[in-house]
């Protein structure tokens, strides 16, 4: 048996320049062909594969002792590398040129048959053929696949990249605790029983925000972590209950350091898996992207850009755009690119204007085909006159064999949304996404706060700056106009980080929490550790935090988040592998004060 592995090589490494020398080779069988007189086997690491061949003719026992191997039995293989054959040539392959003839075989470790098939032959459409639950329960395996170890490798290069672009421009990596107190990001916590303190919990940090904060206190300056955060919240394909921030702080700083330094950090990551982007990415104000795109995360690899339609109609004869118009509504398009000979009268009016726009949240949808000979067909032309349409189609800047998309809602907001969930609807549905492009943008000027059931609340944090003055007595409305020293970046339509300039004075922090109607012993109970440090000398600071997840599915084209972390759970939150969460032993609730948890009544 062997002691020593230093003489391994790796699938990957071995070139025709190897060709006539004795090599050794360790990983996982791939597959295995038997052709009668020549055996093959993929062997598998993780720098690639490569062919092994038993010649029956030259090596009787090598190849006897092949055929019983089976598929991700871990092998030890010595052997001869040659030049294949001219027909047996695999353009396909790195090595494709070369194989090794064997000369032993050890079976390090043998491995039952594979509930879905890991060889890199069988990958490429894992993701359809196999279901996800499966693949999470035998994630080991799954992360074999070519495909995973790219996307966890590519995530590993991208993260050095990152962590080396921080270090060279000073900033320092601090831990912070994961046993904590609530933090303010808007989601749920989660919490972990104390058993020293009875009746008491941790809350797992939703980000480390107050601890960089704190950090900027303590005179540190330039701070980042690579960190673990928490947070209960409805899962949407873009969202995991746990996932990992690149969180950032640093003092002295106003918003375009901070968007220097994050264009200096994307380009290192997308470099760091050979993609350029441009040097800096354009600002866009939040009420542009709520208007022109709706929404606050604007995919801008593509137009169907919106244009306020209400003046052309006021007055129209049409009676459902005029209530709209006469009760403060608005009436916002854009126009289809060339699409009008595609989609059917019946496709617009029963599936587009009915089931797909109630799934955006509107209630109806106004459709308007310019045709060739620019004239125009619809189910409601005849409420319009023709200047009408022609200052729409102006105005949409449509084409003849264009399509004009009109919502019109007595809320503007309303019309927004659906605009802009109809718009990426559409760009999916009909190919309008330009492939291999990265398209981002700064959203910036977002409003400080938003309502809520619960009343007026921050929109990104409660530490975040105002960037205009405050005065206790201003009116929900009022204060709902101000404006935040906050920003997002987007990438593809993706909210991949967000940020701010924060308060640094207690009496502007005081006010904020109390515009937020939050009473002394709330502000005391939650954040008094925080509002005492403040008083200490805080010096001016801001930060951001990428979404680590999102950015390396983005870099590396993955179909999901859950590709580029090892472990994830699944749209459920449960975790398929471990079967987390799960239940515990009454004994351990007993020592946590935890009781009653089978009371019916619960
Ligand atoms: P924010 O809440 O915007 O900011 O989070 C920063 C980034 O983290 C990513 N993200 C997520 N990724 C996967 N799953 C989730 N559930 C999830 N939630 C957020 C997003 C997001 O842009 N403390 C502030 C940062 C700051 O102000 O410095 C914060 O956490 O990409």
């Amino acid at each position: 048996m062997i002691t020593s592995w230093h003489n391994r090589q790796s699938c990957g490494d071995i070139t025709e320049a190897h060709v006539n020398q004795s090599i050794t080779l360790a990983g996982w069988v791939d597959t295995t062909r038997d052709h009668g007189q020549l055996l093959f086997i993929h062997l598998r690491d993780r720098s690639g594969t490569m062919q092994i061949v038993c010649d029956r003719n030259q090596n009787e026992g090598i190849y006897n002792q092949s055929k019983a191997l089976r598929s991700e039995f871990v092998v030890l293989i010595t052997g001869t590398v040659h030049m294949r054959s001219e027909h047996t040539i695999n353009s396909d392959m790195l090595s494709g040129t070369i194989e090794v003839a064997a000369t032993t075989i050890t079976v390090l470790s043998k491995a039952k048959t594979p509930p879905f098939m890991v060889s890199e032959k069988s990958s490429e459409k894992m993701d359809v053929t196999v279901d996800e639950d499966t693949r999470l329960q035998y994630r080991f395996l799954d992360l074999r696949r070519s495909p995973m170890q790219h996307y966890i490798i590519g995530r590993s290069r991208m993260i050095r990249s990152l962590r080396n672009t921080l270090d060279a421009a000073q900033f320092i990596d601090i831990e912070t605790p994961f046993l904590t107190k609530s933090t303010p990001e808007g989601a749920r916590d989660y919490l972990v029983p104390s058993r020293t303190h009875k009746k008491a919990f941790f809350a797992l940090p939703q980000s480390p925000q107050l601890f960089k904060q704190l950090l900027m206190m303590s005179g540190f300056e330039r701070y980042y972590q690579v960190v673990r955060c928490f947070r209960d919240e409805d899962l949407r394909p873009n969202r995991q209950p746990e996932f990992t921030q690149l969180d950032i702080e640093a003092s002295f700083i106003n918003e375009a350091d901070i968007r220097n330094l994050t264009h200096s950090l994307l380009a290192a990551a997308f470099d760091s898996n050979g993609i350029a982007i441009p040097n800096a990415f354009p600002c866009m104000t939040f009420d542009d992207a709520m208007n022109r795109y709706g929404s606050d995360a604007p995919d801008t690899r593509f137009g169907l850009t919106f244009t306020d339609l209400t003046a052309h109609f006021t007055p129209c004869n049409y009676g459902i755009f005029t209530t709209i118009i006469e009760s403060g509504g608005v009436i916002k398009g854009f126009a289809l690119p060339q699409l009008a000979d595609h989609i059917s009268k019946n496709a617009l009016q029963n599936d587009l204007a009915k089931t797909v726009i109630q799934a955006c949240g509107g209630k109806g949808l106004t459709w308007i085909k310019v045709r060739p000979d620019n004239q125009f067909e619809s189910n409601v032309a005849q409420f319009f006159t023709t200047e009408q349409l022609l200052a729409s189609r102006d105005a949409l800047n449509a084409k003849p064999g264009d399509i004009m998309l009109l919502v019109a809602d007595t809320s503007l907001d309303t019309v927004n949304t659906v605009l802009g969930k109809l718009r990426l609807h559409l760009a999916n549905r009909f190919n309008l996404i330009p492939k291999g492009v990265f398209s981002g943008c700064w959203v910036i000027d977002f409003p400080l706060f938003e309502e809520t059931d619960a009343g007026l609340a921050s929109r990104h944090h409660p530490f975040t700056q105002p960037a205009e003055a405050i005065h206790e007595d201003m009116s929900p409305s009022q204060l709902l106009a101000i404006k935040a020293r906050a920003y997002d970046i987007v990438i593809n339509g993706q909210e991949i980080g967000g940020g701010s300039i924060r308060i640094h004075d207690p009496q502007q922090q005081a006010l904020i929490f109390k515009c937020l109607r939050l009473s002394d012993a709330d502000i005391d109970q939650k954040f008094g550790f925080f509002i005492n440090a403040l008083a200490y000398g805080t010096p001016p600071h801001g930060g951001l935090a990428l979404g680590l997840d999102r950015l390396a599915s983005i870099i590396l084209d993955a179909p999901s988040i859950r590709d580029v972390i090892a472990f994830p759970k699944n749209r459920v939150a449960f975790c398929p592998l471990t079967k987390a969460p799960s239940t515990v032993d009454q004994h351990q609730l007993n020592e946590l004060h935890i009781t009653h948890i089978d009371d019916p009544l619960l």
